[in-house]
């Protein structure tokens, strides 16, 4: 199954250059319950950026980088072919994290949306292309500044 996970504003704002637009530590708390010990998916901007903020790779995750350079690095699976990769049959659940490119190129092959709705408009430059009428909204949590919401394909 392949699940992307990210946060929006109501613009589809996703990004401030390299870096999130917003810091709500809720959301770092919830992203972090949903992929801890499991496979997570990333462009090597992404990668790259983790790195810069938090001096280290993503803890506690089977990491996988897609990338169209040669680029290695400990502990981490490296792709060079993120389609292929989609369509093989994925017994447990990835989770799609980041960035816009890599979203945008998995968005087809989504089973599940993992979206938090970050209710204030922010400031930024990186968009989201993504509309959501393949999908029905399965599960919604209502907090103060943001919603948390899951979103399935429509079968
Ligand atoms: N709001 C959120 O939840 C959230 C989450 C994560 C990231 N973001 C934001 O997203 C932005 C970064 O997005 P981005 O688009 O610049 O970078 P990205 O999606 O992280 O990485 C793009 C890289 O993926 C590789 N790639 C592209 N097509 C590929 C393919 N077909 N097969 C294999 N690899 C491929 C390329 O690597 P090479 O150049 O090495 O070939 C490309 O440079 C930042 O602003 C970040 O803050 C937001």
């Amino acid at each position: 199954m392949i699940s992307l996970i990210f946060a929006t504003d109501p613009n589809h704002l996703i990004g401030k250059d390299n870096d999130l637009p917003w810091n709500y530590s809720e959301d770092l708390k919830y992203f972090k319950a949903k992929t801890l010990n499991k496979t997570v998916l990333m462009g090597l901007e992404t990668f790259n950026s983790i790195l810069s903020i938090n001096g280290k790779p993503l803890p506690r995750r089977n990491l996988v980088v897609a990338s169209l350079e040669p680029f290695s690095y400990p502990n981490v699976t490296v792709i060079d072919d993120l389609f292929k990769y989609l369509k093989q049959p994925h017994e447990e659940e990835i989770f799609i994290i980041g960035g816009k490119t890599i979203y945008e190129l998995s968005f087809p092959y989504a089973d599940r949306l993992y979206i938090t709705h970050i209710k204030k408009e922010h400031k930024g430059n990186v968009y989201l292309n993504f509309n959501l009428d393949e999908f029905t909204l399965v599960s919604e949590d209502i907090r103060e500044n943001l919603i948390f919401a899951v979103y399935e394909r429509l079968k």
